[in-house]
């Protein structure tokens, strides 16, 4: 874990708690941690989550890995410790936004075990679901949306997961969903189920 650099600051608590944000917006606050390898069709399930969220009313964010590295992470690269860099500051953005009552649904590889349990640590218990987006590589690796695997193969990219770089597979992920056999709107429906069933939404 990252230590504290800065000395003499103090915490200062809001006069508003979660509590009262969770009232307000009529939903819990929670995230939803997508993980899988890149074409497993993280940001897809996390975008039409998002849409099935909004049209109850909830309020959310996604936090898209590709998206991230454009502005907040732009600095970060695909080494082991970047990427622990990465996944540290999206667990405790995606933190900050369960403070704020929102549902955030992060889409990052998050290769590494160790990192997505550090941003489960940030969180109570019950409010980190892991959403492990199983798929085989060979599948992700014919989808090929972004053209990505075939530079990888030509190596012309380094430290590619799943090619050049590992992926640790959740143990224990709250939800698994095998983008492979189920359609879209099946992955989408079991998200929803689960959230219901955990009382997170109505
Ligand atoms: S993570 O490993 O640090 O969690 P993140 O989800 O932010 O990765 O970014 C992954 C995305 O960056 C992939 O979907 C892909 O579009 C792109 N990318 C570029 N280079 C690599 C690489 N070496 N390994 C994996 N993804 C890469």
């Amino acid at each position: 874990m990252t230590d504290i650099k800065s000395k003499n600051i103090t915490w200062h608590e809001s006069n508003i708690t979660k509590e009262d944000r969770e009232r307000l917006n009529g939903h819990k606050a929670v995230v939803l941690w997508f993980t899988g390898l890149s074409g497993s069709g993280k940001s897809t399930l996390a975008h039409a989550v998002e849409q099935a969220l909004y049209d109850k009313g909830c309020r959310t964010i996604v936090l898209d890995g590709d998206n991230i590295r454009h502005g907040l992470n732009k600095n970060l690269g695909f080494s082991p410790e970047d990427r622990e860099e990465n996944i540290r500051r999206i667990g405790e953005v995606a933190r900050l936004f369960t403070q704020a009552g929102v549902i955030a649904l992060t889409a990052f590889i998050s290769p590494y075990r160790a990192d997505r349990d550090n941003a489960r640590e940030l969180l109570n218990d019950g409010e980190f679901v892991e959403v492990y987006l199983k798929c085989a590589i060979d599948v992700c690796e014919s989808r090929d949306v972004k053209g990505l695997y075939k530079k990888a193969r030509a190596g012309e990219i380094k430290e590619f997961t799943g090619i050049s770089a590992p992926y640790e597979e959740p143990l224990n992920p709250e939800l698994v969903i095998d983008t492979a056999a189920e359609t879209l709107e099946e992955s989408t429906r079991k998200v929803l189920a689960y959230l219901q069933s955990r009382e997170i939404i109505v």
